[in-house]
């Protein structure tokens, strides 16, 4: 099915709503992106856990190399989008999704994909560092390649060395490579997990309050990585640090009782939300 197909599927009162880069106002400039500038495309994504719904009828388009920002207050269903982007409902029994989402144009729920192949090109990176602790630092970060298939050293270092550069955390590790990762500090075993993430080549890279847990020293390092990354890859991030969504992302979503409230650029979101709600969650009237 093509774009046009699947827009003219969907009800303009949802349009109206949830999809700024086709209705957005003129001052935005997401209205300005064609299909081919979205890594992700998300229509109608509702996700249930037995009979309670707890995300309703999302759309919003997610900018190829790009940050985008998700923030609303807690229990709004931020981590359930951003878990349905990688396929992690699969694993739990009573979850349901329904609605689309295409990465860049296919179909991650379609019949023909497969949650293990996506998971691979849309990695996840969690609020709390999850390194395996019976592993090196560097066997954390061949675990993911060695899965997917790869057996020769020399490709292992390589994508070794590689992901913990771009994950910011070579300098410091690189005489001690073989160390337990538990021995390094929490904002480097975070880095840590952002390299385990990055080593399988993601092409999309969600981020769930990612520097929730860390000093402000660390906090800064994951946000010039994340600034860093985007130069090649996807970034979408949780964060109810409404500071740090303005600094970092280039767009934000807010989510409210999980409705996408309102989607627009990160500066249009913080100094002229087109929404009253988006407004008082911005200026800290609610949380
Ligand atoms: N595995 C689950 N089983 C049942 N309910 C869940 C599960 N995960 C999340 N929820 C519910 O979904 C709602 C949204 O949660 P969540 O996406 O974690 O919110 P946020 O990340 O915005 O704080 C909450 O009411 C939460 O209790
Ligand atoms: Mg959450």
């Amino acid at each position: 099915m093509t774009t046009a197909t699947i827009e003219k599927s969907v009800p303009r009162k949802r349009l109206a709503i949830n999809s700024p880069a086709i209705t957005a106002p003129a001052a935005s400039r997401l209205e300005a992106l064609t299909p081919s500038d979205w890594a992700l495309d998300v229509r109608d994504l509702s996700v249930y856990f037995g009979t309670n719904r707890v995300l309703k009828d999302v759309s919003l388009q997610v900018r190829n190399r790009s940050v985008t920002a998700i923030i609303g207050p807690s229990g709004c269903g931020k981590s359930t989008f951003l878990r349905a982007m990688n396929r992690m409902h699969d694993l739990v029994p009573e979850a349901r999704v329904t609605g689309a989402v295409r990465l860049f144009g296919s179909s991650i729920y379609g019949p023909e994909a497969d949650a293990v192949a996506v998971r691979r090109r849309v990695g996840m990176v969690f609020q709390k560092s999850n390194p395996f602790p019976t592993l090196s630092i560097v066997d954390n970060v061949k675990v993911g390649p060695r899965l997917g298939g790869v057996r020769q050293r020399s490709v292992l270092d390589e994508r070794a060395e590689r992901s913990l550069r771009l994950a910011a955390l070579w300098d410091e590790v690189k005489d001690r490579l073989n160390a337990p990762a538990v021995s390094l500090s929490g904002g480097q075993q975070q880095r840590l997990c952002i390299a385990r993430a990055l080593a399988v080549e993601p092409e999309v890279l969600l981020m769930d309050e990612p520097a929730s847990a860390l000093d402000p020293i660390a906090t800064a390092r994951i946000e010039e990585l994340i600034l860093n990354l985007k130069k090649d890859l996807t970034i979408v991030i949780v964060t109810h640090n409404l500071q740090q969504a303005a600094r970092i992302s280039d767009y934000t979503a807010f989510f409210y009782l999980g409705e996408l409230v309102e989607y627009d650029t990160t500066s249009k979101i913080f100094t002229g939300p087109a929404r009253q709600k988006t407004e008082d969650y911005v200026t800290g009237r609610f949380g």
